[in-house]
């Protein structure tokens, strides 16, 4: 990467000459780079092709509420106007305007928060059944768990507990098509798509994914009276409402809503699970809050909302590794952005990873600190974990739910500890930040013995870990 000076002009442009392709294959790696040589405002740019990087709260603002000027297209792969491929990436992240502030309208009402207290038994004997699966003594992939949990819980609120089957194999299919998107579209900028060698499979993909969503869609309108799923619960508001939702944006939302729901809640859990298990002491208090505040072996709606450390806990844990790394708008017909020129089309990268670690905003921001909520309260353009303006989450409240009941039903039943020596890595796939690594756990009774190990892999460079002493690195080798 070279960084570009203008001919004959003393000023100089935040402009980075490299391959374009250095973002997607390591996006953090990538734009760090990118604001150590330039600050909050930088691009890179090959033969002529831009991408442009906002950190920092003052340009996330920009970028978030212009909406005139910054436009989202999520996927960049759409297929032709009549693929089942248009179809399942018409939801809410390819709508904009007028459109969008009427679909969100709609698509929120299953998550209101006293909708989703609907939904609270139905994890709570997720959860059980997850955690009555697994013994002492035993060591476990936890990113594996938590990605097969929530595969099990989106599907059954999105779909329905009384076919548990179909919801499950939709859940997988969607999961494999957001993967293919992925792999295809090149991280969400590739839009030649004749030129890549899995276009092929993705629409075909898409096609045998609709087909699952159509015969689940048939089956909630056939029952939607008497069901309280998601689906059924849009596609009553919807009925109420004049119809407002084709079935093309029907099914659109439903694969937008499983695909932003699954891995994001998954990839919490997991950091959680893993920053708590390296930071004994804050695992001791958090053990002690959760053994004297909640009676049973999962919490009640009541006592999740009660646990004040718990709460800290996961407000840092979705700082310093935020499951939704960095997100981009595309300009929509031209734009001045600081000093920056940028033509229709252009993407515009902002990043949660990058601001939530900013020193001016989070002194000591690789730290994992949860006591620091007890006196800062960042503006929501400079802590965005659920991202922020007229886009934001709107599964944010069944998000918290989620994680405020599997965190302390897990840590209440179990001491988890990681297995010394592991290789634990991070990376931005698709957007999200989650383990690319297996994370081995070993699973105890909880009797509150908590240590750190030492690790290996790039966890550290992603967020500081405790030092191990070697005296303790030793002990626990032998141990094990
Ligand atoms: C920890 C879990 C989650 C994280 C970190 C997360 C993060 C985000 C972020 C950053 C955005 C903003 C996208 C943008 O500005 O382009 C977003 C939007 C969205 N999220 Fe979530 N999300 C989570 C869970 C959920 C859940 C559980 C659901 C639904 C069941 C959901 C549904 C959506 C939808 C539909 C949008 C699009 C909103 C719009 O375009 O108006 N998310 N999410």
């Amino acid at each position: 990467m070279s960084t570009v000076r203008t001919a004959g002009n003393t000023s100089t442009l935040p402009i980075t000459r490299g391959r374009l392709m250095d973002f997607p294959d390591d996006p953090i790696a990538c734009m760090r780079q990118l604001h150590a040589e330039h600050g909050d405002l930088a691009a890179l740019e090959e033969d002529g092709q831009r991408i442009v990087f906002a950190f920092g709260s003052q340009w996330n603002q920009h970028v978030l509420t212009d909406e005139k000027s910054f436009v989202s297209r999520f996927f960049s792969l759409r297929g032709s106007r009549t693929s089942a491929q248009r179809r399942l990436t018409s939801g809410l992240l390819s709508m904009n305007g007028a459109e969008h502030k009427a679909n969100r309208r709609m698509v929120m009402e299953p998550f209101q928060k006293k909708v989703i207290a609907g939904y609270f038994d139905n994890i709570c004997s997720l959860t059980s059944q997850m955690l009555d699966d697994w013994r002492v003594g035993e060591v476990r992939n936890i990113h594996e768990d938590m990605t097969q949990y929530m595969l099990r819980v989106t599907s059954s609120i999105l779909f329905g507990f009384d076919v548990p089957e179909l919801s499950f194999r939709i859940g997988e299919m969607i999961d494999h098509w957001v993967h293919l998107n992925h792999q295809t579209g090149m991280g969400a900028l590739r839009t030649d798509a004749n030129l890549s060698d899995g276009y092929e499979r993705l629409l075909e993909h898409a096609e045998e994914l609709e087909a699952a969503i159509r015969q689940m869609i048939d089956l909630r309108r056939s029952d939607c009276e008497q069901s309280t799923d998601v689906l059924s619960l849009l596609i009553r508001a919807n009925e109420q409402d004049g119809g407002i939702l084709s079935d093309e944006k029907l099914i659109g939302n439903v694969a937008l809503l499983f695909g932003a729901a699954h891995l994001t809640t998954a990839h919490t859990l997991t950091w959680t699970l893993l920053l708590l298990a390296q930071h004994p002491s804050i695992m001791r208090e958090l053990h002690q809050e959760i053994s004297s505040e909640i009676s049973g072996a999962l919490p009640t709606v009541a006592e999740a909302r009660e646990l004040p450390l718990m709460e800290r806990v996961v407000k840092e844990s979705m700082r310093v590794l935020p499951a939704s790394g960095y997100l981009h708008r595309n300009v929509a017909d031209s734009a001045q952005l600081g000093p920056l020129q940028l033509s229709r089309g252009t993407p515009v990268v902002f990043s949660q990873y990058i601001t939530h670690h900013l020193p001016e905003l989070y002194p000591d921001p690789d730290t994992f600190q949860p006591d620091r909520w007890l006196t800062i309260s960042p503006s929501p353009y400079a802590y965005l974990p659920f991202g922020a303006g007229p886009r934001m989450c709107i599964g944010a409240p069944m998000a918290m739910m989620i994680l405020n009941t599997a965190l302390p039903a897990i840590l209440k039943r179990y001491r988890l500890s990681v297995v010394p020596g592991s290789e634990i890595s991070g990376r931005i796939v698709s957007s999200m930040l989650g383990p690319v690594t297996d994370v081995p756990m070993a699973i105890s009774p909880p009797d509150g013995q908590f240590r750190a190990v030492p690790v290996m892999g790039n966890i550290q460079s992603l967020v500081n870990l405790p030092e191990v002493p070697a005296s303790h690195a030793v002990e626990i080798r032998r141990a094990a």
